[in-house]
Formats: C-alpha cells, sequence, structure tokens
C-alpha cells in the first residue's frame, strides 16, 4: 500500500508508544513507524504482551500493527525514510554533575538530535514530543543545523499533555493540542504540517499553535499547576486532621466554586509518577538560572509539601499503631502511583515501604498490575518482603492494612471478611480516601483516613 504521510517516532515509552498507535488508528493511510534503542522494549511491542499497559492500547495496537503501525530497532533507517520525526525519548531529572537533583538531564534527547543529523540524507521537521526546558528547540536547532548541503530541519515543539491511566481517551478526545513553532514562513509551513495530522479527529479549536518558547513552557506549567493542586489540597488535609473539619467536605465545597473547578483536590499520599516532580524540579532550575530566587522558592514548596505528606502518614502510622512496627505485619494495597496503570515511578508506595521497613515492619505487597514492578522497586531493600496478586491472602495474618493506589476494587473488597482474617486490634490506613470509612469502623476496624477523623474503638 502506498502510505499518504510517513512518520517516525524515536521512544517507544509510555508516551511514544500510546500517542503514535492513536495516530496510526486515526489516520490508517499514514504509516507510523515507532523506534527505540532498547531492544527488549521493542520485542515487547511486538509481542503480546505490550510493554506498557494502559486501557484500550492492546486492542488498538492489535488492530494497526504490521498494517500501519510498526515497532522497530532499525533506527539509521527509519531516520532514512521518514520527513516527520517525533522525539518522544526520557528527560529525567539528571543525577550527577550541575545541576544534580534538579536540572533536566538532557543527554537523550542530544543523541537523539545526533542520530537525526547522522542518518538524515533529506530535509525534515523534527517534533518535541519530550517534556523539555523552555529553549531546548535552540540546541536542537544548533546541532541540526549543522548539517551539510541543501539538507533543512525544522524543530517544532508538541508537548503530550496525556495522563497515564486514561491516557487513550486523553489521545482521543484531548482538552487540547498545542503546537509551538518559529514564526518564520518554514516554521509556519511545518506547523501546518502538523496540525494536518491532528485534524484528522481532534476538531480545530481544541489545536492551538503558539511560538516555540511559550509552548516548551506551558507544558512544564500545566503540570506545574496540577501538582500544585494535589499539594494545596494534601496541605489542607494535615489542618483538618488537627481540626476536626473533613477534607473530602471542604474539597467538595471548594471545587463547587466554578473559577476553582472541582478536579485534582483528592488528597492522598501525595503525588507520584515520572513527571510532576522532574518538571517542577525543571522550572525551580530554569528559575534559578535566570536569577528567580523567589519564583524558585514559591514552585519547590509544592515538592516539599508532597514530601511533608509521605512523611506525615508515616507518622500517624507509627503514632496509631503504638509507637512500634518492629515484627508487625503490614499489607499495602496498592503499589502504582495511580490506578489503571502497572507504572510505579516515584510512586509514594516505594518511600513509604521502605520507612515501614527501616521500622522492621514485614511487609506483603498487593497491587493488581505494578507487582512486577514493586518487585524490580525494592529489590536490595533490607527486610521481609512478600509479594501477593489476591488482597485477602496479601491481608490474612497482618496488622494493619494501607491503601496506598486508588484501584477501583479496593473500593468494594469484603472488608468484613479482611478484617476476619486479620490480627486484632486491626488497622485500616486509607492513603486515598476510597474506602466507606464508616462502615469499616463498624465492621471493627481502626480506622485512619486522610484528612478526616480517625475512627477507632480505644
Ligand atoms: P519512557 O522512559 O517510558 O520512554 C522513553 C524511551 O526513549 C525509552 O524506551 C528509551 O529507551 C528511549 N530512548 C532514549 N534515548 C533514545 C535514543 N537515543 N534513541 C531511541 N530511543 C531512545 O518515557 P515516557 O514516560 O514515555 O516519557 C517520555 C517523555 O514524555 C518525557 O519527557 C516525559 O516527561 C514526557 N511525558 C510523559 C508522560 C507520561 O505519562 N509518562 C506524559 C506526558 C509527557
Ligand atoms: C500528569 C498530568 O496529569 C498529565 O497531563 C501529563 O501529561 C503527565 O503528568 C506527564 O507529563 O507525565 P500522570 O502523572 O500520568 O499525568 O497522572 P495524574 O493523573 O496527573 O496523577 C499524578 C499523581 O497525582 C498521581 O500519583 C495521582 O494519584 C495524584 N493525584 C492526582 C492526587 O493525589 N490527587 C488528585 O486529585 C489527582
Amino acid at each position: 500500500m502506498k502510505f499518504k504521510k510517513k512518520i517516525l517516532c524515536i521512544g517507544a515509552g509510555y508516551v511514544g508508544g500510546p500517542s503514535m498507535a492513536m495516530i496510526a488508528h486515526k489516520c490508517p493511510d499514514y504509516r507510523v513507524t515507532v523506534v527505540d534503542i532498547n531492544s527488549e522494549r521493542i520485542d515487547a511491542w511486538n509481542s503480546p504482551h505490550l510493554p506498557v499497559y494502559e486501557p484500550g492500547l492492546d486492542k488498538i495496537v492489535k488492530q494497526c500493527r504490521g498494517k500501519n503501525l510498526f515497532f522497530s530497532k532499525d533506527i539509521e533507517n527509519q531516520i532514512k525514510e521518514n520527513d516527520l520525526i517525533f522525539v518522544s525519548v526520557n528527560t529525567p531529572t539528571k543525577t550527577y554533575g550541575a545541576g544534580a537533583d534538579m536540572a533536566a538531564d538532557l543527554q537523550y534527547l542530544e543523541k537523539t538530535a545526533r542520530q537525526i543529523l547522522k542518518y538524515s540524507h533529506s530535509s525534515k521537521i523534527v517534533i518535541e514530543k519530550s517534556t523539555l526546558p523552555v529553549k531546548t528547540a535552540l540546541t536542537m536547532e544548533k546541532i541540526l543545523s549543522s548539517a551539510k548541503g541543501k539538507i533543512k530541519f525544522e524543530v517544532l515543539s508538541n508537548p503530550e499533555f496525556m495522563a497515564e491511566g486514561s491516557a487513550m481517551n486523553d489521545l482521543e478526545n484531548p482538552d487540547r493540542v498545542l503546537i509551538g513553532s518559529r514564526e518564520t514562513k518554514s516554521g509556519l509551513k511545518a506547523r501546518a504540517r502538523l496540525v494536518e495530522i491532528y485534524a484528522r479527529w481532534v476538531p480545530l479549536k481544541k489545536i492551538i499553535t503558539s511560538n516555540i518558547w511559550s509552548s516548551e513552557l506551558s507544558k512544564l506549567v500545566a503540570n506545574a499547576f496540577l501538582a500544585q493542586r494535589v499539594s494545596s489540597i494534601n496541605s489542607i488535609s494535615a489542618l483538618c486532621e488537627k481540626t476536626d473539619a473533613d477534607i473530602v467536605e471542604v474539597a467538595k465545597a471548594v471545587g463547587l466554586d466554578s473559577r476553582i473547578g472541582d478536579k485534582f483536590l483528592r488528597a492522598g499520599v501525595g503525588f507520584g509518577g515520572s513527571c510532576f516532580k522532574k518538571d517542577i524540579f525543571n522550572l525551580v532550575y530554569l528559575c534559578h538560572y535566570y536569577g528567580l530566587r523567589e519564583v524558585a522558592s514559591y514552585w519547590e514548596n509544592i515538592i516539599k509539601i508532597n514530601q511533608y505528606q509521605q512523611d506525615r502518614f508515616i507518622a500517624n502510622i507509627l503514632h496509631a499503631m503504638f509507637g512500634t512496627l518492629a515484627g508487625k505485619k503490614i499489607c499495602i494495597l496498592g503499589f502504582a502511583f495511580k490506578a489503571d496503570t502497572s507504572d510505579t515511578r516515584e510512586s509514594p508506595a516505594i518511600y513509604i515501604s521502605q520507612k515501614l521497613l527501616t521500622e522492621q515492619a514485614e511487609l506483603t505487597i498487593s497491587d493488581p498490575r505494578a507487582l512486577k514492578n514493586a518487585a524490580i522497586d525494592l529489590a536490595g531493600v533490607k527486610g521481609k518482603i512478600t509479594y501477593i496478586d489476591d488482597p485477602y491472602k496479601a491481608a490474612a495474618g497482618c496488622h494493619a492494612l494501607l491503601i496506598l493506589t486508588d484501584w477501583e476494587m479496593y473500593r468494594t473488597l469484603d472488608y468484613r471478611k479482611l478484617y476476619r482474617s486479620m490480627v486484632k486490634p486491626a488497622f485500616l490506613f486509607d492513603g486515598r480516601n476510597i474506602v466507606d470509612y464508616q462502615k469499616c469502623h463498624a465492621i471493627g476496624f481502626n480506622i485512619y483516613p486522610i484528612g478526616r477523623k480517625a475512627l477507632t474503638h480505644f
């Protein structure tokens, strides 16, 4: 079949895989290829067991794979063959040298730019999909403009706003698609080519364009604002616990103001995921770089509150369980950083588990999707840990249950059955406020929700 457009994505991760699958699904006359340096990942994309769990993803990949969606290890030839190249490589926080623990580590992005430069025999449009510090396109341009002869590269910014767990729906019905470009003739032409792709399924009024720096910065700011709401509500949950106010009632009352809105006001054990913390640090680093100390410290506090919330949760457990966890069995329900994903990157469950093990608690960990990643995250951590799929088996014989992920199934567990199998007095720490806490109290649990009065039998 002759394809109308050929698209390449470099980076077959949580963003590259699902976002390209959506383009392939919506544009059957486009040929979409995704490449990665990680050959195991490519093998997994080509197997029945995809490397990323995302509701709805399997179906689309199975429909399109081998028809107009391909996963390949041949980076060199794919760069040669395609003239629209998305870059969706990882941009983690730097762990070494200048800017360690704060700046974005742009080595993968730079290597990708150099690969594109090396293997290109014709002009191309390179689209930043990764989340990047503002002005990164300039670095890309500098590297790519060293190409010899007539080859020209146009760099666009097209940040991805999908969230894990709801990625397919977010990609199909985005609030907006943002495309930033240089405001030159060739920049605007390249931008129009990208608009054309999204316009296949996204209403034009939702495809917004801007200058390239606004686009790069908007992505960092969007994540910072979302994380700020979570830290704001979590900070108030601490005040609720001191004053007998109820965080769920407060969030409802505040969120009903249409100027504030009700989303992202769920108090919990703190935000996790690979992006919020890294992107805020990225923003903080940029502010320092430009000498904006006050602005940097304003955004940094969001991360401090997130850490505080996790420490507070652990302190509450220790206090409630008579000051010692040594030799006590604790069952962790949920290890993923949020529901509907197997992703555990920066999950609060990692830090909380480590702290509980330091207190010499014994852990049984249960999660419907993330146990494999949990075992990798806690490999080498000293202490006794057992991984059990079935929540009922995991809870049996434990002194306490901790709900750390908002999986729907945890709302509807048979808490009476769980209670019966546990050591008494049985404790339930609901780190996501998802159980009917009055009912659980009536069953016999000593229950400690977040930002609401604890109900005990003491
Ligand atoms: P990821 O780690 O899952 O995937 C990145 C992939 O890029 C890896 O498989 C890696 O092997 C590959 N890679 C790195 N260097 C390469 C190279 N030179 N050539 C080919 N492949 C290379 O990361 P992710 O979660 O998909 O995130 C990618 C970017 O998108 C990040 O900047 C992130 O901030 C941003 N983002 C992520 C999400 C999300 O939900 N995970 C959402 C929006 C934006
Ligand atoms: C987030 C953003 O929502 C996406 O728009 C963005 O594209 C993505 O980061 C990214 O750049 O990687 P994601 O991290 O996948 O998406 O998931 P969220 O739904 O934002 O949840 C992040 C964390 O906040 C989770 O740990 C979640 O449990 C927590 N959260 C969220 C709360 O504790 N309370 C809330 O009310 C909402």
